[in-house]
């Protein structure tokens, strides 16, 4: 598999931020057991992951723009090209102690994204994709699941939690969609849902209310390993709506039919 050099320099940040995730987690089971809690450090070790990805692609190419989740956007003078960075995605399993979360980098080129990284430092996933290059978990090349009924199929979604998004209508989908499938998974990093549609472990997966850092990597994963991905309006500006609906041409169509069916009168 030859990478580009721009896959490169994002393969090199998504490392060196992962190192610097690996080391704070492990303080983070130490903290947990503190009256405290480890609230705060996990935010400053999100802030100085978001630090070391920003000085290293800057320092690679320093008249692109960067949107981080931490941070105010960086308008570059290219106005081209846009690194989208998500430097901890699955904060809440990361503060937990589960191994379940990631650092997510993609770079957008006239609105489109041409690359994508993936990285969860607690197993050493490293997910890379360039358009029209393949996706990639490692060294090995991802297909999306062959499934083609919903039936036999493990899909992923979102749930909302306190405070955040449309509980009732999240569980009329969850109603339709469990109603149909063989499982449905929580994994609590979307960045990661991604990842695993691309990887063929999740049949599909659907979530609402999602930024563009939790997604646009994931994306460019999935379509590069064979896959679709929609907005809940059908089109494809997931990255405005922040709402997606993923899977291989026949589960996405199928996924899509179920998780918007109108909720019942009665
Ligand atoms: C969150 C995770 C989670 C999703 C939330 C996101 P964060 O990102 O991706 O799976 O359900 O909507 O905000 O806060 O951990 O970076
Ligand atoms: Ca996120
Ligand atoms: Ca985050």
């Amino acid at each position: 598999m030859a990478r580009s050099a721009l896959l490169n320099v994002m393969v090199q940040a998504a490392l060196k931020a992962g190192k610097s995730l690996s080391r704070d987690f492990g303080e983070v089971q130490n903290l947990q057991v503190s009256v405290k809690g480890p609230g705060d450090f996990v935010s400053q070790a999100d802030i100085k992951a978001q630090k070391i990805i920003r000085d290293e692609l800057m320092k690679a190419r320093p008249t692109y723009g960067f949107l981080g989740e931490e941070g105010e956007e960086i308008k570059g003078t290219d106005g081209a090209h846009r690194w989208i960075v998500d430097p901890l995605d699955g904060t809440t399993n990361f503060l937990h102690g589960i191994p379940l979360f990631a650092v997510s980098i993609a770079l957008e080129r006239n609105g489109e994204i041409v690359a994508g990284v993936t990285f969860n430092p607690a197993t050493d996933e490293l997910y890379t994709a360039e358009r029209g290059g393949g996706a990639f978990l490692n060294d090995r090349r991802l297909r999306v699941a062959s499934r083609r009924v919903l039936s036999d199929s493990v899909i992923g979604c979102g749930v909302p939690n306190l405070g955040r998004g449309n509980h009732g209508k999240f569980l009329v989908e969850l109603r339709h969609v469990m109603g149909e499938v063989a499982g449905v998974r929580r994994l609590g990093s979307a960045s990661l849902d991604l990842a695993y549609v691309a990887a063929g472990r999740f049949d599909g997966f659907w979530e609402t209310g999602l930024s563009a850092w939790d997604i646009a990597a994931g994306i460019l994963l999935i379509r590069e390993a064979g896959g679709f991905a929609s907005d809940f309006d059908g089109g494809t500006d997931m990255l405005d709506t922040g709402s997606i609906i993923c899977g291989n041409e026949h589960i996405q169509k199928a996924l899509a039919e179920v998780v918007k069916r109108p909720i019942p009168t009665k």
